[in-house]
């Protein structure tokens, strides 16, 4: 393959990336844009295969058919709710791959380079292995506090500062060794040191971050997994993987910061962890006596959004464990037909990843004229009716305004409790993600209506 031809398959492959982050703006054009996304890294695999694999073909194939068949495989078995947990899982496994290719680069004694040229290849594999690595051991324990596996609380070592501190003048100390070594077994030992020390980081930066902040830290080791990805692609000398890392390293930076934004959190203050650290003092811990709660029962609710003109609904994680979306679709149609202005309010961390809500209600078919984000339907709550929570409860708890030690205190939540009435969906007390009681299951005018989602919602719409 020439290498022009090579650099034109480059440059459209990279095209359609962009093309792909674009289309994934809103979700008319998501479609298009996953299809983009699919072209551009067929061109990327072959070109790559055609273009630099001259020798074990039988073993890349044997590789390339048992990864795609593993990869299809489970992504056809993985539930709607266990997505948060694939991708996170997947980009451990980016950072698994820069860390390979970092050493394979390393170990391949036929790559000679000289003066400035090795000092420059050196800090690549140094960079490469390194951000692989943390991205690698975070994504882990990002993997197993999603899943549940491992407890959403922050785990807050004593000087945590310190010791993040530490570990990167300990990383700055051994890569300059690293750099200078005098012979490969001495560079080896560096680069093993250095391993250890950033897998041991990542493992510490995510286990820090307590369990409503996790959203920030999978947007972050989405961005982490692409700039491993531009490492190593630096280290290849390969143009494409350089571009793609750097598209996927910056949108995921992008999106952390809009993250924080949204639950007004200082990306900074996540990231060195600590937020929720008044947890076990905190007043609005789960676990307490909760007081009253009223209960409604399916009849009563009925009556209530016939009679209704302004109706609200907000999903949260509930609504996909319960897989209750068709359910409401059902529903928020048959009361449109009947006259009602029923609206979609959409908290932007609700659920477990980011558009978590709007994928699931675009797969039930819920218009997208009638779903609208947090801030454009917040201000209206005093003229809402009858407000239907699905298994909602962080992104509804109005401790998180009026409660300056909640560990969520200063994320905005939507205002539901200022409507007329409040009926929420879910099956006990249980507290959310973020482990806080909410005290709108006790409030005046809120209603609980006990039971898996998706069962109340059948027996609902049967009512209706
Ligand atoms: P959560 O606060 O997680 O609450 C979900 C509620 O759903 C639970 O209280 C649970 O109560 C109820 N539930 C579970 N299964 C149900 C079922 N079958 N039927 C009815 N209810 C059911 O949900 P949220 O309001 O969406 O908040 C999201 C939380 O996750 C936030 O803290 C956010 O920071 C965090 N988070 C978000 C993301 C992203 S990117 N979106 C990523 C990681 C973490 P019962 O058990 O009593 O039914």
């Amino acid at each position: 393959m020439t290498e022009n031809l090579i650099s034109v398959s480059y440059l459209g492959a990279a095209a359609l990336f962009i093309l792909a982050l674009g289309g994934l703006k809103n979700n008319e054009s998501a479609r298009r844009g996953n299809l983009y996304g699919m072209i551009g890294m067929t061109i990327a695999v072959l070109v790559t295969v055609m273009a630099f694999v001259t020798k074990n073909y039988s073993t890349l194939i044997i590789v390339m058919v048992g990864g795609g068949a593993l990869g299809f495989v489970l992504s056809r078995r993985v539930q709607m709710t266990q997505m948060p947990e694939l991708v996170a899982i997947l980009h451990s496994l980016v950072g698994l791959a820069a860390v390979l290719i970092g050493y394979a680069n390393f170990l391949d004694t036929s790559i000679h380079y000289n003066g400035v040229e090795r000092t420059i290849h050196d800090i690549e594999v140094f960079i490469s292995i390194g951000i692989g690595a943390m991205t690698f051991s975070g994504s882990i324990v990002a993997y197993g506090k999603l899943g549940g596996m491992i407890g959403g609380q922050p785990m807050l070592l004593p000087a945590r500062h310190w010791l993040n501190l530490a570990m990167l003048v300990a990383v700055v100390i051994v890569g300059i060794q690293f750099v200078s070594a005098v012979n490969h077994a001495e560079a080896q030992t560096m680069l093993l040191i250095m391993t250890v020390i950033t897998l041991v980081f990542g493992i510490h930066m995510v286990a820090a971050i307590g369990g409503a902040d996790m959203p920030v830290v999978i947007s972050m080791l989405n961005s982490y997994s692409g700039w491993a990805a531009a490492a190593t692609g630096f280290m290849l000398s390969n143009d494409l993987l350089i571009v793609t890392g750097a598209l996927v390293g910056s949108s995921g930076a992008i999106l952390s910061y809009i993250m924080c934004r949204a639950m007004n959190r200082n990306f900074i203050s996540v990231i060195a962890g600590g937020f929720g650290t008044a947890t076990s003092s905190s007043s609005a811990a789960a676990g307490g006596d909760q007081g009253d709660v009223t209960t409604i029962d399916i009849a009563e609710t009925a009556q209530l959004l016939k009679s209704a003109k302004q109706v609200m609904v907000v999903p949260g994680y509930g609504m996909a464990m319960a897989q209750a979306q068709h359910a409401i679709s059902d529903i928020a149609k048959s009361l449109i037909e009947k006259g009602v202005n029923v609206r979609f309010g959409i908290h932007p961390v609700a659920g477990r990843m980011p558009g978590h809500m709007n994928v699931l209600l675009a797969e039930a078919k819920v218009p997208y004229d009638i779903v609208f984000e947090m801030d454009e339907v917040n201000d209206d709550f005093p003229n809402i009716d009858v407000s239907i929570i699905i298994g909602a409860n962080d992104t509804v708890n109005p401790s998180a305004l009026d409660d300056e030690s909640s560990p969520i205190a200063g994320m905005p939540v939507l205002e539901v409790w200022k409507g007329e009435i409040t009926i929420v969906l879910k099956r006990g007390m249980a507290a959310g993600y973020a482990g806080v009681d909410n005290p709108l299951f006790v409030k005046e005018n809120t209603r609980m209506l006990f039971g898996d989602a998706k069962e109340s919602l059948d027996q609902l719409y049967k009512g209706l």
